[in-house]
């Protein structure tokens, strides 16, 4: 089956579906992304990424595309039209294409954004075998710009942290930024140490991930014991537990950090714990 995709206002077969070459998210990076998981049809967490997204567009003084408001008919249509059952939704927002390369941003009462949206099928998305096992992470250097709290596409060394895991032998890699963690290549970090989750705490550093935000949620309504603060790799290598959190993997365990195993390597208590809860009370709420 041909995949249906929508740009600016159109819903195309994925080959028909095309953007000019002047685009700014392809010469400048000049975009944003937000990536909303679906389960059994549902949107997980809408509100949450229409908000982020409305936030990182008026942090980058781009204009909110005119289907703004129909973004939730949108994501529902491209579910609909695509049949998806468990995977995701793309969506990503360019300052548009002026019709030629230039640094200084075109007015925008002359150029209007780019919207495209795409589904990405993913059948068993919530069980996911990782889970079971856990993954191995590396460290890298976090050498990203100082706005990570934007979710722009620039994400080349993001994909190039994920390509160092890989050779190393690893699933993923871990930013690394003066000697502290601040997050995953694509996901939020924690460990836990004593029964006490702990993540780094919001600022510019970090992207505020809405699966963060709702598993933070759902363990302090469990009792369990949150502190949001900086951590050091080597606090993470020494740690009970340790797990990542996002849209696309919703709460998946981490059981070696650098070669150095956690526990005895297999996912431990508090992980698999919140990605149940997270699962249960977020398809409850789905939309
Ligand atoms: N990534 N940190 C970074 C750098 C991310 O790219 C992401 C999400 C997160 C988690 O945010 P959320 O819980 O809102 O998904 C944290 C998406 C999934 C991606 O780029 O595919």
């Amino acid at each position: 089956m041909t995949r249906t995709v929508y740009v600016n206002g159109d819903y195309l077969p994925e080959e028909d579906a095309k953007v000019s070459v002047f685009d700014r998210s392809f010469l400048m990076a000049d975009g944003v992304y937000e990536v909303t998981s679906v389960l059994g049809g549902k949107l997980i967490d809408f509100d949450g990424h229409l908000a982020r997204l409305e936030r990182s567009l008026g942090e980058l003084d781009m204009q909110k595309p005119e289907a703004f408001d129909d973004l939730l008919e949108i994501h529902r249509e491209l579910v609909r039209r695509n049949d998806l059952e468990d995977g995701m939704i793309y969506l990503q927002v360019s300052r548009g294409s002026a019709g030629d390369r230039d640094f200084i941003f075109p007015d925008p009462e002359e150029v209007k954004p780019t919207l495209v949206l795409f589904t990405q099928s993913k059948p068993g998305l919530a069980d996911s075998p990782a889970a079971k096992t856990g993954i191995k992470v590396i460290s890298i250097e976090d050498i990203r710009w100082g706005r990570r709290d934007i979710k722009t596409v620039q994400l080349l060394y993001p994909s190039m942290g994920k390509m160092m895991a890989i050779k190393a032998g690893c699933d993923d890699a871990w930013l690394v930024e003066d000697g502290f963690v601040t997050e995953g290549t694509s996901n939020n970090a924690y460990i836990v140490k004593d029964g006490k989750i702990i993540t780094r705490q919001l600022s510019n550093d970090i992207l505020h991930g809405i699966t963060r935000a709702a598993v933070l949620r759902f363990a302090r309504e469990a009792q369990m014991e949150v502190e949001e603060r900086s951590f050091t790799l080597d606090e993470a290598k020494a740690a009970d537990e340790a797990f990542i959190t996002s849209a696309s993997q919703f709460v998946m365990p981490v059981v070696e950090i650098d070669g150095v195993t956690l526990g005895d390597g297999a996912p431990g208590k508090v992980a698999p714990r919140l990605r149940e809860i997270y699962l249960d009370e977020s398809l409850k709420n789905a939309i």
